[in-house]
Parts: structure tokens; sequence; C-alpha cells
């Protein structure tokens, strides 16, 4: 970057030395065919005129490189609907970045993946929202969009690329992980990632339809369980539990600003894909400051780093250093203040009313699907 980069104001939060990020997962476009109601993507998308250049993501990725990222995430929306989506990949991997394509499948070909395959594209995660083609295409509000899956994953396991199947579940679709375990095999995956639905974004606006009850919270992990003994070495199943029903939060995104960092569409450099939400804090563009600045020293990534910003009982908790208080988006959503302990948690005064709402809510659920904007 330029020396015209306008410096970056830190002058509330303290700076708290950290590692270099791990990871970096770079929202290329909001843009994408699918409508899925859990999408985690925020209500207001970014319009694809506002989207950054190849050049400028080409940019982005060689500051993550040089600031130690070893991990790049190709995400969106649907990052195929970037034409230039082969070209990126193949600059990512001349910079030395793994390579990971998180997507729908919808707009791949194969021979669009022939070439990404060429580019040295090192793994693909395609999501899955079902097990049967009317049930998915209900979910993700794209007819069709099952089959072409099917094919996707065909024509990535003919490259040889590694295969992981991402299968977001809730309410609608909890009674088919089994089935959506044995797919992935069917599918020549190595890895699925079985992740319940989080509530953020359009999610959120889709609470009462998607929220899953504790039942099948509870037997969904029974089924996790039964099939981690049953494939071993086989499959790798990852599973993220249900945070409503859990007794302790989890350490989201391993903790703010400590593992990694996301790029949106149009350049703006989060600590999670929900920060956006907190209204208290700016986050600066990669047009308005390098990475490596905003990482180490923007007030926005330093809010939440260390300790010092806890309150009770969070500051004092022997957990402090496990699940670093929660997600602080989750707090800001639910306690209306992203500094509070996590709702989640067992210790939050708040814990009771969580309950409560979530045991009325699951009881009285909503049919109606509010889906993505597209
Ligand atoms: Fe985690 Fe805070 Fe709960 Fe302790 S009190 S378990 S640190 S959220
Ligand atoms: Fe933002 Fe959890 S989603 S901290």
């Amino acid at each position: 970057m330029s020396s015209a980069i306008p410096s970056i104001s830190h002058s509330a939060a303290p700076v708290v030395r950290v590692p270099p990020p791990m990871a970096m997962l770079a929202e290329l476009t909001h843009r994408c065919p699918l409508a899925c109601p859990y999408c985690s993507n925020p209500v207001g998308l970014t319009p694809g005129d506002e989207e950054l250049s190849t050049e400028e993501w080409i940019g982005v990725f060689s500051q993550a490189a040089d600031l130690g990222v070893l991990h790049l995430h190709l995400s969106g929306g649907e990052p195929a609907a970037r034409r230039d989506l082969v070209e990126l990949t193949r600059a990512a991997v001349s910079l030395g970045l793994y390579t990971n394509l998180i997507t729908s499948g919808v707009g791949l070909t194969e021979a669009r993946i022939n070439d990404l395959a060429g580019a040295g594209l090192d793994h693909v995660q395609l999501s899955i929202q079902g097990v049967s083609p009317e049930g998915a295409d209900r979910i993700a509000g794209y007819r069709g969009g099952y089959e072409r899956k099917m094919a996707v994953a065909n024509w990535v396991a003919a490259t040889g690329i590694p295969l992981t199947v991402n299968a977001v579940c809730h309410r609608q679709n909890m009674g088919e992980i089994d089935g959506m375990i044995e797919l992935a095999i069917r599918l020549g995956a190595r890895r699925i990632e079985v992740a319940t639905v989080q509530f953020h974004g359009w999610a959120e606006r889709n609470k009462a339809a998607l929220l899953p009850t504790r039942e099948q919270v509870e037997r969904a992990t029974r089924t996790v369980a039964a099939a981690r003994e049953k494939y071993q070495g086989v499959l790798v199943v990852d599973y993220v539990p249900a945070d409503y029903y859990s007794k302790y939060p989890k350490a989201c995104m391993g903790g703010w600003g400590r593992v990694g960092l996301n790029v949106t569409p149009s350049g703006r450099v989060l600590p999670c894909h929900a920060a956006e939400t907190i209204p208290s804090l700016t986050f600066q563009t990669v047009r308005e400051g390098t990475l490596s600045e905003i990482w180490y020293e923007s007030d926005a990534f330093n809010a939440y780093r260390g300790d010092a910003w806890m309150p009770e009982p969070c500051r004092s908790c022997e957990r402090k250093h496990i699940d670093f208080g929660g997600c602080r988006c989750q707090a800001m959503a639910l306690a209306g203040d992203a500094r509070a302990t996590d709702p989640v948690c067992i210790r939050s005064p708040l814990r009771e009313r969580l309950t409560r709402e979530t045991n009325q809510l699951s009881a009285t659920p909503s049919a109606t699907l509010h889906y993505r904007g597209r």
C-alpha cells in the first residue's frame, strides 16, 4: 500500500500483543444463486459493483501472506459468481497460501473445476442442505441445486482435490444427519462438518423456523458420536453443537482477533463475519489501512483481546482463557452489550431468560422461511 493510506486512530482500546493470524476468510462476493434462510451473510448485502477488483484482492492476498496467514478460505456468497475465481486462486497459490474453496457448487462446471485444479486449489468445501432433492432444494430456495452439488462432488473427486462436505443443520433437517454423513461418504469426502445453525445475519430472521428442539439436539449428539465410531479412519466428523442448549459458550473464532480475520466483498476487515452488528466499533477497509495495521493496531481488533475488557463473571472465571467469554456478536444480539458474558453461559445472569425464551420458541415454531436476498 502507498504512503497515501490514512493512519488508523487507535485511541480507545489498549493494544494487546498477539501472533499473526493463521487464517483469512475472503468473502469474494455476497452474490449467490441460492437463498438459504440460515445464511450468515449480513442482511445488508454488498452489491456486486462495490466488490474489490481482481487486482485489489490479489493485493490483499499478498499482504496476508506477508503477515503470516497460512490458510485462505475463498468464500461468499458464492465465490464461483466471481469470473476471476481461477485467477484469484492461482495468485493465492503462487503466494504460498493454502487455498480452500467454500462453495454451494452452483456456478461451477466440470471445466472450471479442472481449471481450479490446474491453478493449484488445495481443498473444496461443498455445502449440502439435506439428503433428498426436494428437501434440500426447498431449504436452498433453488431448484436443481441438489443435483448440481452431486455432479460437482464427482468432478472434484476426479481431480483428486480433497473434499469436505459442510452441512448446516437446524430444525428442518436435523433428522437427516445420519443420511448426510452417509451421503458425504458416497461423495468421496474425507470430512464432514455438521454445524448447527448460529443466529447471525439472515439466520437471525429465521430463528423461529430454524431453532432446533432440545430432543433434536440430543439425538444429533448421539448420532454424531455413533458415526464417529462407525466411520473411524474413513470420514472425519466435525460437529458444532447448538449454542442455546450448551452449558458454556464456544470460543467464537478461537477468540476475538486471535486466530483469523474476515475480509468482506468491499474490503472491510473484520474479526468475524457478524462483527458489524456491534455498533460501537468502526472497521477499516483494505483501502484505508494495511492488513498488518488493522490486525495489530486497530481499535476494533483490540477491543476484546486479552481479558482486561471482561466484566464479571468472566473476569474471575477459570474458563476465561478457554472460551474468552463466548461470542461478542451473540452477547450484542441477546444482551444488547458486546462486552457482556455470552448469555449462553450458565454463569451469565441472562441464561435463565435465554432458556425460557428458547423453550418457548421451540414449542411454537414458525413454518415460514424468510429466504436470503440475492
Ligand atoms: Fe466463559 Fe465467561 Fe462463562 Fe466463564 S463466565 S465460562 S469465561 S463465558
Ligand atoms: Fe462475532 Fe462470534 S460471531 S464474535
